[in-house]
C-alpha cells in the first residue's frame, strides 16, 4: 500500500474515541542519539548482555554493570525527546482512552510529556537496594550524573545499590505486564522502534491483534512482526508519527 493510502487507512480509525495502544522500543530514541541495542551500531554488539545486564554479572562485579550504566546515564542526559516522543505525548490528549507501553529505560517519553507510562523494563534513573534491605523502598528516582561513587551506596544500609531496570533473567514487574495485557484490548495497536524479539513484551502485538485490534508496526527495517501486522510503515517513528499526527489535525 502506498504512504498516502496508509495515511488514509490509519485517519479513518484513528478517530478521538479509538482505544490506541502503543508499544516502542529503542528505535523510537534512535534520532535523540540513545543508541539501539540491536543492528550494527547497537550496544549488544559492544559488550555482552550476560557480562552488564543480569544479575549473575551484577554479583560478579558491580562496579563494571555500574559503570557501563553510569556511562549510559551520562549519554542519556545529554539527548532530547525527538519529534516521535512529542508525538506519542499529545495522543495521551488526543485519543481518550491511549495507553503508552514502553521497553526503553531511558526516560525521553516522560521527558516530551507522556503521563501514566507502562515501563515494561523500569528506568535507568531509578535505583534500589541491591540487598532488598527492608527499610529501603523498592525502586526510587536518582538522577544524579555522574554517580560520584560506583556502586552507590543504599542510604538504609550501605550496601549497593542496584540500576531499577529489568536484567535478562529477572521477570517483569507483575502489575505493569498486566495494565500492558489489558491495554492490548484495543482498536488500534501500534509497534513503534522495537525489532519486537524480546519476550514478554514482543507477545503483546499477538495479543492485539488475537482480540481483534488493527496491528500497525513502524519501523524502517523489517522485523520478526513486519509480516504479522496489518499495516507495516517502514519509516523511521521521528517521520511517521509526525506525519500521521499532521494528517489527523487537517482532517479532524
Ligand atoms: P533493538 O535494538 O532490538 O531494536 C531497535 C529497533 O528499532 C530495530 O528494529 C530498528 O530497525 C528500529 N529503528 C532504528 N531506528 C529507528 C527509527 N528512527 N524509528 C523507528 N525504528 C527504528 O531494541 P528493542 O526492540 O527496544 O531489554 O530491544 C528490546 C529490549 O532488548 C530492550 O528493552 C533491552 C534489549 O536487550 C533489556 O535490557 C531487558
Amino acid at each position: 500500500m502506498s504512504w498516502n493510502g496508509s495515511l488514509d487507512r490509519l485517519v479513518r480509525v484513528l478517530t478521538p474515541d479509538a482505544r490506541v495502544t502503543v508499544i516502542t522500543g529503542a528505535g523510537v530514541s534512535a534520532a535523540s542519539g540513545v543508541p539501539t541495542f540491536r543492528g550494527p551500531d547497537g550496544l549488544w554488539n559492544r559488550v555482552r548482555v550476560e557480562d552488564l545486564a543480569s544479575p549473575e554479572a551484577f554479583a560478579r562485579d558491580p562496579r563494571l554493570v555500574w559503570q557501563w550504566y553510569d556511562w549510559r546515564r551520562r549519554a542519556i542526559a545529554a539527548c532530547e525527546p525527538n519529534d516521535g516522543h512529542r508525538v506519542l505525548a499529545s495522543w495521551a490528549r488526543r485519543f481518550s482512552r491511549f495507553t503508552l507501553i514502553t521497553q526503553n529505560v531511558d526516560g525521553l517519553h516522560e521527558r516530551a510529556g507522556s503521563p501514566d507510562i507502562l515501563r515494561l523494563h523500569g528506568s535507568i534513573w531509578d535505583v534500589g537496594c541491591w540487598k532488598g534491605c527492608l527499610a529501603a523502598p523498592h525502586r526510587w528516582r536518582d538522577e544524579t550524573v555522574p554517580l560520584p561513587v560506583l556502586p552507590p551506596p543504599c542510604p538504609y544500609c550501605g550496601g549497593p545499590l542496584r540500576p531499577g531496570v529489568v536484567w535478562f533473567g529477572e521477570v517483569l514487574d507483575a502489575e505493569v505486564f498486566e495494565h500492558s495485557l489489558d491495554a492490548t484490548d484495543c482498536d488500534v495497536f501500534f509497534t513503534i522502534g522495537t525489532s519486537a524479539i524480546v519476550f514478554p513484551a514482543a507477545g503483546l502485538m499477538e495479543h492485539a491483534r488475537r482480540q481483534g485490534a488493527m496491528t500497525v508496526e513502524i519501523n524502517p527495517e523489517s522485523t520478526s512482526a513486519t509480516g504479522r501486522v496489518d499495516l507495516a510503515l517502514s519509516q523511521a517513528a521521528e517521520v511517521a508519527l509526525p506525519a500521521i499526527e499532521h494528517r489527523l489535525t487537517r482532517e479532524r
